[in-house]
């Protein structure tokens, strides 16, 4: 059995920094939800919360930290530069920094690698997320962002990346959808073999999510008495990942940090890893270039 005390588990990035395994996410999160999540979340002890300027929530996000009273230092607090910001990176965080009511960020992430024109909602010629991550780079020495990453990236993309000459930082993290049902171990694998920490997005299936109905997953939490989602989430840190379970509900993110003290075994962790289905809630079909190529199965 794996070491079982996940919540205070955290990963080590390639900045030295030190990621909590398990956040809130904040995602789809109707307006006047949030704050009440964050707070919720912070009192039964999360320290990781995950947002991004695209959820519009990130006012809601600070006054949800103030209200729970934990100081600012003892949290993790990533947030994410939008598409069509991609060409004003230093504004962009300022506006982020401002809503959120903090002076630093603990991660910075590219949201998408598709620079987004906001007039036309095509993708600029004249740039990519190559020059967005210049712009990112230089956020380090100001001290706003401690670490800088990316989200969506699929192995063509990040081999892009860090073949640019201007690339000179490592991205720290690439925030990936990650369950059961996406479990892309060949972008897994390349994350880590660049030093790259793979944080896992949509831990659960997001709404209403097929796996609460997946019959290993349910046997799995049959048998260790168990919800399907903490099931979920355990495995997703013991696979290695960071996990960023969304919830607004306070019972639900109660459960979700109820993670201590018991664990998967290897034999349990393989019969997740052999499910077959295989959905993605997160497609490129909204965006005006694909930025998924099929090289993360
Ligand atoms: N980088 C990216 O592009 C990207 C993309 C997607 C997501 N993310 C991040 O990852 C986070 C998580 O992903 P997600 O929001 O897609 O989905 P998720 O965390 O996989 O699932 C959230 C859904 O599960 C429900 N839920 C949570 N805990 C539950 C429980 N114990 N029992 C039953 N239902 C439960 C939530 O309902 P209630 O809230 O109603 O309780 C919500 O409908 C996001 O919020 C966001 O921070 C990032």
């Amino acid at each position: 059995m794996a070491e079982t005390k996940h919540t205070t588990k955290s990963f080590k990035l390639n900045t030295g920094a030190s990621i909590p395994a398990v956040g809130l996410g904040t995602w789809q999160s109707k307006p006047n939800e949030v704050s009440k999540a964050v707070e919720a979340a912070l009192r039964a002890g999360y320290r990781h919360i995950d947002t991004a300027a695209a959820y519009g929530n990130e006012k809601e996000v600070g006054e949800g930290i103030k209200a729970s009273g934990v100081p600012r230092e003892d949290i993790w607090l990533t947030t994410k530069l939008n598409n069509p910001d991609h060409k004003c990176v230093p504004e962009a965080i300022d506006d982020s920094l401002k809503n959120l009511g903090t002076s630093y960020v603990d991660l910075y992430l590219m949201h998408w690698p598709c620079s987004l024109n906001p007039d036309t909602k095509q993708a600029y010629d004249d740039w990519d997320f190559v020059d967005t991550w210049r712009e990112l780079q230089k956020l380090v020495d100001t001290g706003k962002v401690k670490n800088i990453g990316v989200s969506n990236f699929g192995i063509k993309n990040l081999e892009k990346l860090l073949n640019a000459p201007s690339t000179k930082i490592v991205p720290a993290a690439n925030q990936i959808e990650l369950h059961p049902a996406n479990p892309s171990p060949k972008l897994v694998a390349y994350n880590s073999s660049k030093g790259i920490h793979s944080s896992g997005y949509s831990p659960l299936g997001s709404s209403d999510s097929p796996l609460y109905k997946n019959e290993t997953i349910l046997a799995l939490a049959e048998a260790k008495k168990r919800t399907p989602q903490q099931v979920l989430l355990v495995w997703g840190v013991q696979k290695g990942w960071s996990v960023l379970p969304k919830s607004v509900t306070e019972s639900r993110i109660k459960a979700n940090w109820d993670l201590d003290g018991w664990g998967l075994t290897e034999e349990e962790v393989a019969k997740i890893d052999a499910i077959p289905d295989r959905f993605k809630v997160c497609t490129d079909d909204w965006l005006p270039i694909n930025v998924f190529f099929g090289d993360d199965e």
